[in-house]
């Protein structure tokens, strides 16, 4: 039998949808405009197209969108700087600093300097720990849509096994977090975890964040489990000078096993920006509402 796809595409198309919706709403009774500042520093080609992408969504949503692109030898001092002044602006509710930082600039001073109630990717550690005691604050993007997509799946998830590949403070532990308060039963594995194949074995959501090509394979797979693949690798095509886009999961083989399964690409990725805007929205009718 083959798994069921989960179109993170579609549903991130619906998600972005209702954004759209609330936004009109909340400029008609508050006279406020959503705004969203994305900060670039240095000519990364992949974050390039990241804030290109995320810019045109904001405007899309009914939003405003802010780019601040700043050049690869910026300071710490001129990057904290403009941070200050957007923390300070009334017409900015979201900021989001693309990572990564070039290598001369401390990514947690950065992060820390941003307004928790503005922090739109939820990296900051008062979001961080509002979400590991249960409290109300602003959540990372990814792990955000990847819960979506598995309560859009499974409905509830009490009980349930989960486990979560990759420890990142960006989407494994926060995954973790998000998944506990499911009251799933999670167990975070990553590279120094020994026999991963059988401790994925008994998995009923396994979520996959390690940025390693088509790492999961099949026979880890309990027959009928939900699979949330994070991954996004490019490696080479069968076409020489070609490159393909594959996540951390041997899809084909994996898709004979699970259940349900996220594709790369139209899976997770699609979810993350739809998540950016909801959370703006979200910090803005917290400071309006
Ligand atoms: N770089 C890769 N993913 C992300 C993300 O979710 N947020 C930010 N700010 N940078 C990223």
């Amino acid at each position: 039998m083959s798994a069921r796809v989960i179109d993170g595409k579609s549903f991130a198309a619906g998600l972005r949808a209702r954004v759209a919706t609330e936004v009109a709403a909340f400029k008609a009774a508050t006279g406020v405009t959503p705004g969203l500042a994305v900060v670039l520093v240095g000519e990364d080609p992949a974050s390039q197209v990241y804030v290109r992408n995320k810019g045109r969504e904001t405007l899309a949503a009914g939003m405003a969108s802010f780019e601040h692109r700043m050049a690869a030898t910026t300071s710490q001092e001129q990057l904290l700087a403009l941070i200050a002044s957007l923390n300070t602006d009334d017409t900015v509710h979201g900021i989001l600093v693309q990572l990564p930082l070039p290598k001369h600039i401390d990514e947690a001073a950065v992060l820390a300097a941003i307004d928790p109630a503005k922090d739109v990717d939820g990296f900051h550690v008062v979001n961080a720990g509002l979400l590991a005691t249960g409290g109300q604050g602003l959540v990372p993007c990814t792990p955000l849509g990847c819960l979506m997509l598995l309560e859009d799946t499974l409905g509830d998830l009490s009980g349930l096994e989960a486990v979560v590949i990759g420890r990142s403070n960006i989407v494994g532990k926060p995954m973790a977090q998000l998944l506990l308060g499911k009251s799933c039963t999670v167990t975070i594995a990553h590279s120094r975890t020994r026999d991963l194949p059988s401790v994925v074995r008994r998995a009923d959501i396994v979520v996959a964040a390690v940025g390693r090509p088509e790492m999961v394979k099949a026979d880890w797979i309990k027959p009928g489990a939900t699979v949330i693949d994070v991954g996004i690798n490019r490696v080479p095509a069968d076409e020489p000078g070609k490159t393909r886009l594959v996540g951390d999961v041997a899809y084909g083989e994996v898709s004979r096993v699970a259940g349900a399964v996220t594709p790369v690409p139209g899976g997770v990725g699609p979810m993350t920006i739809a998540c950016l805007l909801l959370n703006t929205l979200t910090a803005a009718q917290a400071r309006h509402g």
